[in-house]
């Protein structure tokens, strides 16, 4: 083994969330990833988990954690099994305690995307093996490891960065990145209607944590006061997978005034940079993109195209980065 990172402490280790690790333990997964990144990069193999095999369970669909864990394993040596939405027992004719006791059987490793995060911690109750979170409702952890990554290779640093999140606030990924911005030292503000803020109770337990770290955790309504000086500013879509088709207009309504426009990439001045964990409704070239438009009679939702395509996005340099930073998850856990 000539990786420089030390990574032992991971071994076996379900990757759940983020409010379980350490400021340093998170550092440790992102040089690691930074580290199989060069080794990617410099075709230099790195099959140090050959022989063993991860099974891969979605219960919602995906592009870009699929295509992640896919080629992270077989650059690791690893074999796969990819779990549809639809084609498992999984939830409907077997319990989730059931499931994780069988696969663990058989697998050295599981991925889960779905539902409740409380599924997820059920699996890792009972597998046997390390869990690795591919998105809940709740938290995407993976997500924010190669947000992170790419924070990183492109200031320098993670200290001290202006990030803002604008849109709902409440779910999956502006949750992690709360949590993520917290553990990090980076200054983190929520910019949204105040409904759209995350849960009180996590608030508290990020506040709490960035008492430690000197992250600083801000809400705010106004767009305009929130980006003034933000390095990073990120959005999500409006409605997420899970979510019935009906929430649109409440929150076309509400988070209209939130989308992400050159205006407000200039209000935050000329080295700010767009992420967006994606997929991103940035024109109508989508199903749902031209639904949803032509009915509430727009030509973008979350972001502008012209945005998405400036070269302030580093939208795909963070996708890039979601391969690199799972498989130093799964590596840290299963070797
Ligand atoms: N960002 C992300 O998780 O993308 P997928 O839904 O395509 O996996
Ligand atoms: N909030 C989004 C994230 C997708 C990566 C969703 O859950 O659909």
């Amino acid at each position: 083994m000539n990786l420089k990172t030390d990574f032992s402490a991971f071994k076996g280790k379900s990757f759940l969330k983020l409010l379980d690790y350490t400021p340093e333990e998170i550092s440790t997964l992102i040089n690691l990833a930074a580290e199989l990144k060069a080794l990617k990069k410099a075709g230099t193999p790195h099959k140090y988990l050959e022989g063993k095999n991860v099974a891969l369970i979605f219960e919602k669909t995906s592009t870009r954690t699929r295509c992640a864990f896919e080629v992270a394993a077989s650059d690791l040596g690893m074999g796969t099994t990819y779990l549809d939405p639809v084609a498992s027992q999984i939830g409907k004719k077997e319990s989730i305690a059931d499931t994780a006791r069988v696969i663990g059987r058989m697998y050295d490793g599981i991925e889960y995307r779905g539902f409740g995060q409380e599924i997820v911690e059920e699996l890792a109750k009972h597998a046997g093996v390390p869990v690795f979170n591919g998105l809940t409702n709740e938290f995407h952890p993976t997500q924010i490891l190669a947000d992170f990554l790419t924070i990183k290779e492109h200031f320098g640093k993670l200290e001290g960065i202006n990030f803002v999140y604008m849109g709902d606030a409440r779910y999956n990924m502006g949750n992690s990145l709360m949590v993520g911005c917290a553990k990090m030292g980076l200054n983190f503000t929520a910019c949204a209607p105040k409904e759209y803020f995350p849960d009180k109770a996590l608030i508290a337990e990020c506040e709490a944590i960035a008492e430690k770290t000197g992250a600083t955790l801000s809400f705010e309504t106004d767009p305009v006061k929130a980006t003034a000086n933000a390095d990073v500013i990120y959005t999500d879509v409006w409605v997420s997978m899970g979510e019935p088709a009906e929430v649109w207009k409440e929150r076309i309504d509400a988070l209209l005034p939130y989308q992400v426009n050159a205006e407000l990439m200039a209000n935050a001045g000329k080295n700010a940079v767009f992420m967006h964990c994606l997929p991103a409704f940035h024109d109508l070239n989508t199903g749902v993109g031209k639904e949803v438009g032509e009915k509430f009679g727009l030509d973008a939702l979350e972001v502008t195209d012209e945005v998405f395509e400036s070269s302030k996005s580093i939208v795909f340099d963070e996708a890039e980065n979601r391969m690199h930073t799972i498989k130093a998850v799964m590596l840290s856990a299963m070797m």
